[in-house]
């Protein structure tokens, strides 16, 4: 398997293109099994992940067209019929948000078969909350042999879904369910991410009426049908705050563009206050940082305007660093500190107890070989490797490459020195 080599102690200097969401646009994939016209999303991450979706889509029904137009790469995605309601374990298993077909499913079809996802590294993750917003919809939903075996065989209806939290997920899945329903839904509690208004958003250009989308409180009037649309994909806010972590890490100064300072201001916040320099622009957000160590502080994920779980290894990475203790609480997953033992291996001074990391700066971290269990925690590892002395080698790659579009180009594109070493193939262990 691939692997990537980060000769740490380069300061980076120049400007990296921020990529379409992943999270945004694998949900918009899914969107468009809701109608037999097209959906054409420009701003189109490619991504392990998207190829993933794309042949599951494939399989339900989907002609799907790529290219590289004047907006950037575009993914055509055109389902006139589906000619499988089925999401088989094997595609489910390898990745979780395949789940999200369900609610299309059911919504075009009135049933569908789908495998329950599983727990994964970071925690259980269960998927209770989208099966009681589909059948508070009116969907009969069953379980066996770890399948979800859904019917609306009337259609789906609309009703008032108070989410006992919050719920990325299955806010995103109440909504894909619902602007087919007939009659009113509310969403109570429900998540305010930038991916849930870039989804509502395409389902309004699709023929949809979603309101209040990206606060606490949406609603929709379901419609009888949707249409084709064409759409860009948000900005990814987690590749930019990764690479502004990535500038802040190694010194220097990196523009990053085609993207909003804006998406990941409680991360920005954050890095002011420990002492980097935070410009924001029209088209995205540069930082710097010269020579001066920056100061330990502490902090707690929360759902969206909260500080990003998935912004949270790459910040505790930055905090390895600092001067002082700083204190990083995970409120979001149970298991999400994979990372802290690997970076312990770099030289990290780093203690776990519960939800709550204590990082104690240290002078230097050395180079090492290291791996991790998930996407994020993999990217902090190479924003540590960026600033240890010699050396750092991140193993399974792969990770990375589900959710980091030419991560080795654009960081390069800054003089850092990182480079894939292709592997042979073999399964690593
Ligand atoms: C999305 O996951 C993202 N994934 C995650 O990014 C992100 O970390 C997460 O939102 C939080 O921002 C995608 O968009 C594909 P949740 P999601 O439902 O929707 C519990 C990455 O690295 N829960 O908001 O699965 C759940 O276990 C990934 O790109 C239930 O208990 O997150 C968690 O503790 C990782 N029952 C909490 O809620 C349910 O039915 C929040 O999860 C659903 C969730």
């Amino acid at each position: 398997m691939d692997r990537i080599a980060i000769t740490g102690g380069v300061r980076l200097e120049g400007e990296i293109p921020i990529s379409g969401a992943k999270n945004s646009a694998i949900k918009l994939m899914a969107a468009s099994l809701l109608t037999d016209e097209p959906l054409r999303l420009t701003n189109m991450p490619r991504l392990a992940d998207t190829r993933f979706l794309g042949r599951l889509l494939q399989r339900l029904g989907a002609d799907l067209v790529e290219s590289d137009g004047v907006d950037g790469p575009e993914t055509v995605l055109r389902t006139k019929e589906i000619v499988s309601a089925i999401a088989p374990y094997d595609l489910v298993r390898q990745m979780r948000a395949s789940f999200n077909v369900l609610g299309p499913l059911l919504a075009r079809t009135g049933q569908a078969k789908v495998s329950l996802p599983g727990g994964c590294t970071i925690g259980a993750r269960p998927v209770d909350l989208h099966l009681k917003a589909l059948e508070a919809l009116g969907a009969q939903i069953d379980l066996h042999e770890g399948y979800v075996y859904a019917q609306a065989p009337r259609g789906l209806r609309g009703a008032t879904i108070a989410f006992p939290f919050v719920s990325v997920g299955a806010t995103e899945h109440a909504l894909l369910a619902a602007v087919l329903a007939e009659g009113e839904t509310v969403l109570e509690n429900a998540a305010c991410e930038p991916e849930i208004v870039d989804l509502a958003d395409c389902l309004n250009k699709m023929g949809a009426s979603i309101s209040g989308a990206g606060t606490p409180s949406i609603r929709i009037k379901g419609v009888a049908r949707l249409g084709g649309a064409s759409h860009a994909v948000i900005p990814d806010r987690i590749e930019t705050g990764t690479y502004a972590l990535a500038a802040a890490m190694a010194g220097g100064e990196v523009r990053l563009t085609n993207t909003r300072a804006d998406l990941i201001e409680a991360l920005l916040d954050k890095m002011t206050e420990a002492g980097a320099e935070v410009t924001r622009h029209n088209d995205g957000v540069t930082v710097k940082r010269n020579g001066a160590r920056l100061r330990a502080v502490e902090i707690e994920t929360d759902p969206y305007p909260g500080f990003a779980t998935d912004l949270q290894a790459q910040f505790m990475a930055l905090m390895t660093l600092a001067d002082g203790e700083s204190v990083v609480r995970e409120t979001i997953f149970e298991n999400r500190f994979m990372h802290a033992p690997e970076l312990r291996r770099l030289g990290a001074d780093i203690t776990v107890s519960g939800g709550e990391a204590r990082v104690r700066g240290v002078d230097a971290l050395e180079g090492a070989p290291v791996m991790a269990t998930d996407l994020r925690a993999s990217v902090s590892l190479v924003i540590a490797g960026l600033a240890a002395r010699g050396e750092t080698m991140v193993n399974r790659v792969y990770h990375l490459d589900r959710g980091f579009e030419r991560l080795e180009e654009k960081l390069g594109a800054c003089g850092a020195q990182v480079r894939r070493i292709v592997g042979d193939g073999e399964p690593e262990d």
